[in-house]
């Protein structure tokens, strides 16, 4: 099995202890792969929108970019961490899904990301946990990805793991174990179920796709839908 995170920090605190906790349940049978943000992808999006309107790998940042992209294409699961920070996932985090606008379902989708799993573990001392978790699966939602789980914690403590009350500790550790030993008993030879939601954002872009293949045929998004298939039956998902 094979696993990509993605740190949305690069400091060794509670954030990378909740995760090394989830990660210690499945080492074992994993091949894992590892970027820390910022130093993985320290340049922020210019908007220059090259990726979008020609070729992601004419982006300035395409070699941090891609070298995330193939990995996470390669992975059974995928692993988004995040403190949160003034309500929010990482400004680092951010910046690095910014570059993955043109993954997004209105422009050009990997069709792998259909059937992967995603976990999302964030934590904050009193509010802002879920939020964090939100931008990041926003993001994931909209690349195709339908089973995504989220670890949620509110520290309500202090900022550093020994002084956590033992009983909250335990409580976290339980959630991270649980959802853990859950994505190792699942057949990765299978892809995840599409949701509806899923798919009623695809039918919903093929129709713009379409339209906007007859306003212009040589637009990029529309010539990526039509080479996959995708405005005919093919569907970037399993049928069951
Ligand atoms: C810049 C910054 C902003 C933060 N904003 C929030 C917040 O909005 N809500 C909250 O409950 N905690 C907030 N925190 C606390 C973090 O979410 C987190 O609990 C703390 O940084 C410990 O995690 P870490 O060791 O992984 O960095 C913030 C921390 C920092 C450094």
């Amino acid at each position: 099995m094979k696993i990509t995170v993605i740190n949305g920090t690069e400091k060794h605190g509670i954030t990378y202890k909740l995760k090394e906790i989830f990660l210690d349940e499945l080492r074992g049978d994993a091949d894992i792969t590892e970027f820390y943000l910022p130093r993985d992808c320290p340049e922020f999006c210019a908007g220059c929108t090259v990726c979008f309107l020609h070729d992601e790998h004419k982006c300035k940042d395409a070699e941090y970019v891609q070298a995330i992209e193939k990995t996470m294409l390669e992975a059974d699961l995928l692993v988004f961490t995040s403190p949160a920070y003034v309500f929010h996932a990482t400004g680092a985090m951010k910046a690095m899904l910014d570059h993955f606008g043109y993954r997004w379902m209105p422009h050009r989708p990997a069709k792998e990301m259909f059937g992967k799993r995603a976990v999302i573990i964030t934590q904050c001392l009193g509010a802002g946990g879920k939020s964090a978790a939100k931008d990041i699966k926003h993001s994931l939602s909209w690349w195709g990805i339908s089973a995504i789980k989220t670890c949620s914690f509110k520290l309500m403590s202090d900022v550093k793991w020994e002084r956590i009350p033992e009983k909250k500790r335990a409580k976290m550790m339980d959630k991270l174990v649980r959802t853990a030993r859950e994505m190792r008993a699942v057949d990765y030879t299978r892809p995840a179920a599409t949701s509806l939601m899923t798919k009623a954002k695809f039918y919903i872009v093929r129709k713009m796709q379409a339209g906007l293949g007859k306003e212009d045929p040589e637009y990029t998004d529309y010539k990526y839908w039509k080479k996959n298939g995708w405005l005919d039956k093919v569907r970037p998902w399993k049928e069951s």
